[in-house]
């Protein structure tokens, strides 16, 4: 058996959840916020913020739901003008894992 330390990373999952009839994240704009994000991610910090697309969230009426890891925290009713916010405290918490 071999032991390999695991990298700090923060994940961070976006509802993508679409609905017939009814408004989901999706319908929110929530594919644009992840691509911008996950490129963002990809580019910026060395992949040591990872997004995925994720199902629903079970909080689609604060949707677009974003749920971020390790810290264990939603982002509710998030827009495209928070992605700045986002990223600032995305980092934000990247530092303090690694402290
Ligand atoms: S549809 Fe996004 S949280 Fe349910």
């Amino acid at each position: 058996m071999k032991d390999e330390k695991i990298k700090s990373t923060i994940e961070v999952f976006v509802c993508n959840h679409s609905r017939e009839h009814e408004e989901a994240c999706f319908e929110k704009g929530a594919k644009d916020l992840t691509d911008k994000l996950k490129k963002w991610a990809k580019e910026e910090t060395n992949k040591e913020i990872k997004v995925f697309r994720s199902g629903c969230l079970g909080k689609c009426s604060e949707g677009i739901a974003v749920a971020c890891f390790p810290a264990k925290k939603y982002l509710l009713d998030v827009k495209n003008e928070d992605l700045g916010e986002i990223k600032k405290g995305l980092l934000e918490a990247l530092q303090e894992l690694k402290t």
